[in-house]
């Protein structure tokens, strides 16, 4: 009798728990996502009908496997990329214009590919009002951690004024030695490869791993031979995360691919404890607080802010400059290795600019040492570089989640709402950049800034407003260095096995890599 009594309250107790579980999960999938997509429709907003838990992810994910399919049989290299690396947008643009709301999982983004509606929604917004999506938050927490991409407020506001100086032409000058000696390093392993009779260059691989070079060295000097590990293990985060089958914004859709998410999260522990000995050991060593580089430049930075006032909170702690350093490694190495690898795809593709940037560089450089200050002299370069960062935007969308509501003319955004700025789709609107949009053109550049945009929020290489990208300084750096040693020693023809498929890993990249015929001259 006891025995059953006991039985029964442990029924009671389970069914109690499974239905409030029930009840749980039917909220969060079900009842507040349709709550919301019902306000956002009460503000102006439509779009693609979501099925709820997944939102839309269905369709995003049918879109995409149809076009890897097709892009494996097309050897045709045209700049229209746009249907190709965001297929689903592209369709959804037909039916509901420049700005809509989609869904990932039970998360609203607000879809942007207008710039007049984007600069209208940022003039009532200051850079530290700005959220960044929690749910990136979350699902990137291994790989930036409370970096500078990630922070918001008035935590940002301390964090960029300590980063941006660090930054500053000036400083990052003493980091070119490193960039060209690497280079130079690529540069005699190259000869040796096409003295041997092999002329193809897998250039994407080879400039990915040149830029993780720089970037470790930059970062961390060169001595320390934990850097390149780092660099390793965050190269496998970074392929763990966004590799795999992923359901970001569905509620427990880490769940979906435990393994994986066990494992960036083993991995990001792993690079936490490697980063923090490095930087105790410079924090601790008083001679290599003046070392030359990003974490020395970084420290420095903290270390004039702590004589400055010497209010706690004001400056960086020890768990931040880890997520800085993890963060200048993923904003710094790919997105400008990316843009040198487009540039060497577009570069093999126009023989007449390869040759144009060739007299500039001995005209401008001549055969000297590269000297620093004469780089600033490569104006075509630099129209070529505006012009790639167009066509192929390693950074192909800006995202930004809204903290309080925001009225546009009739419209009004509410708090809470995810942004999801389209780069690809502005930069490759007629109605922006003319009938041309999708031909590389970098004279259009040549005596407009603008580029010919008939907008000023038509062009986001580098994002907008106060956030705008804080290393675009050391981009350019080692974009012009790179390829002016490239570009005085080789010359670059599209290799027959190039398969045009742009795809998006985080940035913007060629899905089967870059072969490239690679002479010497
Ligand atoms: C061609 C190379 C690069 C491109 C295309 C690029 C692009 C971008 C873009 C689009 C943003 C977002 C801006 C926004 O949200 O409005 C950004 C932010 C950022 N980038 Fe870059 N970037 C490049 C190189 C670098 C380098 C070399 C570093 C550092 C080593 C870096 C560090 C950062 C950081 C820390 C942020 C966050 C800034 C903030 O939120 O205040 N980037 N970048």
């Amino acid at each position: 009798m006891e025995f059953l009594g006991v039985s029964g309250v442990l029924v009671a107790l389970m069914t109690a728990f499974f239905l409030l579980l029930f009840f749980m999960l039917t909220f969060c999938w079900c009842i507040s996502p349709i709550l919301i997509l019902n306000k956002l429709k009460r503000c102006g907003f439509g779009g693609p009908t979501p099925i709820f838990p997944l939102g839309n992810i269905k369709e995003m994910k049918r879109n995409n496997s149809n076009i890897v399919h097709s892009s494996l049989v097309s050897s045709n290299l045209t700049h229209d990329i746009h249907s190709t690396v965001f297929p689903y947008f592209s369709n959804w643009q037909k039916s509901h214009g420049k700005v809509f709301v989609y869904w990932l999982g039970t998360e609203p983004f607000l879809y942007v590919a207008d710039p007049e509606f984007l600069k209208r929604m940022s003039a009532e917004v200051v850079a530290k009002r700005w959220g960044k999506p929690n749910v990136f938050k979350i699902d990137r927490e291994p790989m930036f951690g409370s970096g500078l991409v990630m922070v918001e407020g008035n935590d940002w506001v301390r964090h960029r004024h300590i980063i941006a100086p660090a930054f500053n032409p000036l400083n990052i000058k003493v980091l070119a030695s490193m960039m060209v000696e690497s280079t130079n390093k690529m540069i005699e392993r190259w000869v040796t490869q096409i003295n041997s009779g092999n002329l193809e260059i897998d250039v994407e691989r080879e400039v990915i791993a040149l830029a993780g070079e720089i970037i470790s060295r930059t970062t961390f000097g060169m001595k320390d031979d934990n850097a390149m590990d780092v660099f390793h293990k965050l190269r496998a985060l970074q392929v763990t995360l966004f590799k795999t089958n992923r359901y970001v914004g569905v509620p427990f859709g880490k769940y979906f691919n435990f393994k994986k998410t066990l494992e960036a999260k083993k991995l990001g522990k792993e690079i936490d404890h490697l980063l923090l000995s490095i930087i105790e050991g410079r924090k601790n060593s008083q001679k290599d607080n003046s070392q030359q580089d990003l974490l020395g430049l970084l420290l420095q930075e903290n270390h004039q802010y702590e004589k400055g006032d010497g209010k706690l909170g004001k400056t960086l702690t020890i768990r931040e400059v880890v997520d800085e350093c993890k963060t200048f490694f993923f904003g710094g190495h790919e997105t400008t290795a990316l843009a040198i690898t487009w540039t060497l795809l577009l570069l093999a593709k126009h023989e007449d600019w390869q040759n144009q940037l060739r007299d500039e560089i001995r005209e401008v450089v001549g055969n000297d040492m590269l000297h620093l200050s004469n780089l600033s002299g490569l104006k075509k370069m630099k129209c070529v570089m505006n012009e790639v960062l167009r066509l192929y935007p390693p950074a192909p969308n800006v995202q930004r989640q809204v903290r309080e509501d925001i009225k546009v003319d009739n419209l009004r955004v509410p708090n809470g709402t995810n942004l999801w700025i389209d780069v690809v789709a502005m930069h490759h609107d007629n109605e922006i950049w003319g009938k041309d949009a999708n031909e590389f053109r970098p004279e259009r550049f040549m005596d407009d800034m603008n580029g010919g945009c008939n907008h000023k929020m038509g062009y986001l290489s580098f994002g907008f407003g106060g956030r705008m990208c804080v290393g675009r300084n050391l981009a350019f750096m080692e974009y012009n260095i790179v390829l002016t040693l490239l570009l005085s020693k080789f010359s670059f023809k599209v290799s027959p096995t190039y398969h045009h498929s742009p795809s998006i890993m985080l940035s913007l990249r060629p899905t089967y890599g870059l072969p490239l015929i690679v002479h010497t001259l």
